[in-house]
């Protein structure tokens, strides 16, 4: 598939996503948005990537939805194009993704890191969502997520003021699981990518899921759901190879099966 916006490419298991807009620091149009959406679903697909990676470049993960693509639009075209409907798809992925983040990720840039399952953050990050700047709010998740990422009070100063957060702040809200140096966030974002795609992929479909239902269910229901995926794990061959590979004291040799 050729792609405009956006660099991809399988190196191993892992699949890489890059953001490849310079001229708008990554702005996610539409075009990225279903290039991205698209790339990753081909991932989703092929049993030979065990995660996905979504990264920009050094200046910008993303610095928010294309704002000169959305300026002259009406509200019933927002809704009747589904303006942002190809998100849905990129984050209904099963296999886990991890976003690798340098400077900014803003507006829809934040909201497209925290679609990711890990949020690994370079020391030169910067997040925020600002949309309130520009008489809007933010529309790709951001006053969902960011709740459940680091709960009402921070979620609602950050998008009532728009303030821009640091790598720093970031990781002690709990946005962001880890804080590395510029230098080393593509290598540190290889080294878990390639960590996880080692794993069995069931097992790793299944831990996605149930934490994803987390987000969504009551305790009881989200226990309930985590039940039947543990047990449905006991038909796999790799619960069992995992199993024995522990009592003879030796490395699992994982078929993904
Ligand atoms: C379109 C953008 C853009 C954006 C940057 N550019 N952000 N184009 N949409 N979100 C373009 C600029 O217009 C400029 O193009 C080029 O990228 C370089 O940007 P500069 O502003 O010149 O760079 P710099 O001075 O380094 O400032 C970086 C910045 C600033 C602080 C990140 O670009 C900025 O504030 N951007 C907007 C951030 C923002 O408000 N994001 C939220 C978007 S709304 P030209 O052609 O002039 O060189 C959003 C809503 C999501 O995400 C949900 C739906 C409502």
């Amino acid at each position: 598939t050729e792609y405009e916006t956006i660099l991809v490419e399988q190196r191993g298991r892992v699949g890489w996503i890059t953001l490849n807009r310079p001229q708008a620091l990554n702005a996610l149009n539409g075009q990225v948005a279903d290039e991205v959406a698209a790339a990753a679903s081909a991932f989703d697909v092929d049993e030979g990537v065990g995660a996905i990676v979504v990264t920009g470049s050094e200046k910008a993960f993303a610095a928010g939805a294309d704002i000169k693509e959305m300026e002259g639009m009406t509200s019933a075209e927002m809704l009747s194009t589904d303006h942002f409907g190809a998100w849905r798809e990129f984050a209904a992925v099963r296999t886990p993704v991890i976003a690798a983040v340098a400077g900014y990720a803003l507006g829809g840039g934040c909201e497209l890191a925290m679609m990711c399952d890990i949020i690994l953050s370079a020391d030169s990050a910067k997040f925020g969502q600002p949309e309130i700047n520009l008489g809007v709010i933010p529309g790709m998740g951001g006053t969902q997520r960011l709740i459940r990422a680091v709960g009402y009070y921070k979620a609602a100063e950050l998008v009532l003021s728009g303030r821009i957060i640091g790598a720093d702040e970031a990781e002690r809200i709990g946005l962001v699981s880890r804080v590395v140096p510029a230098a080393d966030l593509l290598a540190e974002a290889t080294a878990l990518a390639e960590t996880i795609a080692s794993k069995s992929l069931p097992s790793v479909y299944a831990a996605k899921a149930t934490l994803d239902a987390a987000m969504e269910t009551p305790l009881a229901e989200g226990l309930a759901a985590e039940k039947v995926a543990f047990a449905e794990l006991f038909d796999t061959a790799d619960q069992k190879e995992g199993m024995a590979a522990f009592r003879e004291k030796r490395p699992p040799h994982f078929v993904h099966r």
